[in-house]
């Protein structure tokens, strides 16, 4: 028989939190355009919102955040909107070291890196780094991220380890291990923001089991306690991973 994925048989948080909430931050261009503003205001708005959510994440009992920032398919974009969305990535890592270094959050990337200007992966890197011994808020943010993407990488990591003859019958732990998230937990609740229903790539693999809330409210007006109330919602709904 199969050995089922090491993510399938991890706790689903305790007192009936998620430990790990993923949120697919969506709705910062509909936001400003409804107010007549250019759609970089509603994305710089939506990073302050990311500020305000991260901190608010320990108090909440969530210990590992992962946040969608940028999807492989987001460079469809206008050049004006992708550069101004790469600036705000740089600014938020400067401008926020000091601060989630103080408040113990632990900062990782996933999604390709090569694609990104050099500057901006130095940070990333630099923060990564920085943050490593960090251990009270895992904090993951997406760019360049798309779960396909993610899957193509991971299949050619494990096709290598098996040419290498490091594995001979490759298992679902083995191609965890091979993806951005390895050694993550699984998302148990994703948050999509903005009224749509959909998941756009995001985390397929980690996502298998996550609960799902559908918000309508635009990213750059999701507060702290719009959190907290979905949180204890969640509360309320019986997990079975196709138990009976
Ligand atoms: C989410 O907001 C942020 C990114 C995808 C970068 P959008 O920019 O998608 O906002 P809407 O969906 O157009 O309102
Ligand atoms: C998903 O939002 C990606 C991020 C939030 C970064 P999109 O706005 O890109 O998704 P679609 O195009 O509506 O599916
Ligand atoms: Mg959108």
């Amino acid at each position: 028989m199969a050995e089922p994925a090491a993510s399938l048989t991890k706790s689903n948080g305790q007192d009936g939190r998620p430990r790990h909430v993923a949120i697919i931050m969506d709705g910062n261009g509909r936001w400003a355009q409804n107010k007549g503003w250019p759609r970089l205001v509603g994305h710089r708005r939506g990073a302050e919102r990311v500020k305000q959510i991260v901190r608010a994440c320990p108090d909440l009992g969530v210990n590992w955040l992962t946040v969608y920032a940028f999807s492989t398919e987001n460079w469809k974009r206008s050049t004006e909107e992708v550069l101004g969305l790469m600036k705000i990535f740089a600014r938020y890592i400067e401008r926020e070291a000091d601060g989630l270094s103080a408040e113990g959050v632990r900062m990782r990337f996933i999604g390709g890196r090569e694609r990104l200007d050099a500057k901006l992966q130095r940070l990333m890197a630099g923060i990564e780094a920085r943050t490593a011994v960090n251990s009270r808020l895992n904090l993951t943010v997406a760019i360049n991220y798309g779960g396909r993407d993610e899957l193509t990488r991971a299949a050619e990591r494990l096709a290598g380890r098996i040419a290498r003859g490091e594995i001979e019958n490759p298992t679902e732990a083995d191609l965890e291990s091979c993806l951005d998230t390895a050694g993550h937990p699984d998302p148990d609740l994703v948050i999509r923001t903005s009224g749509e229903t959909r998941t756009s790539n995001f985390l397929p693999w980690q996502a298998a089991y996550s609960e799902y809330e559908f918000t309508p409210t635009l990213w750059p007006d999701f507060t702290p306690e719009h959190l907290a109330e979905i949180l204890d919602r969640f509360g309320l709904r019986e997990r079975r991973f196709g138990g009976a």
